[in-house]
């Protein structure tokens, strides 16, 4: 996924390097037929603009989303609380069950830090801001059971790549 975005990303720079090329190329010494000129710029711009609006349907069609947008809130989902201070997180439960709604009530003693939940196979799956004073919800439902990793996605002082937490998230009884 992550290898889709980056192509995607290089194909819009070197479209605007086209562009940018395109605009240099056919700029000159200014000419009297302003009127052909305009009509030119207009016929440009609504292909320009076309193009855009399918580039756009193409891409959100696409899903290019590195991780499922949060979904309507579940029902009755199961609360846990998640606390993050320098240097650590405190889940008041690291143990879930595959398929079972979950929401991480997230915060923080301290500093801002990034709370982030990444799958046994280190892609992110959620990610949420864990802030002194206020409560975040976060909505997961872990599909597949395995060993996922909570870490700070926030610089927040010396230690801040130590703050790791497990979640064993065991398969469905
Ligand atoms: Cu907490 Cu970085």
């Amino acid at each position: 996924m992550q290898i889709s975005i980056l192509l995607v990303t290089l194909l819009g720079m070197a479209f605007v390097a086209a562009a940018f090329v395109f605009v240099v190329l056919n700029s000159g010494p200014r000419d009297e037929d302003y009127g052909g000129i305009a009509k030119r710029g207009y016929f440009i711009r609504r292909w320009w603009m076309i193009g855009l609006c399918a580039a756009g349907v193409v891409v959100s069609a696409w899903s290019l989303v590195p991780f499922p947008l949060q979904a309507s809130s579940v029902e009755s989902p199961r609360i846990i609380q998640a606390i993050g201070r320098q240097w650590s997180w405190e889940l008041a439960s690291s143990s879930v069950e595959a398929g079972e709604p979950v929401r991480f009530r997230v915060t923080s003693l301290d500093v801002n830090h990034g709370f982030a939940i990444y799958g046994p196979d280190d892609q992110i799956i959620a990610q949420t801001q864990a802030m002194p004073g206020y409560y975040n919800d976060l909505d997961v439902t872990f599909e597949r059971a395995g060993k996922y990793r909570v870490l700070c996605l926030e610089y927040c002082g010396l230690a801040h790549h130590t703050m790791v937490a497990e979640i064993d998230v065991k398969e469905r009884r």
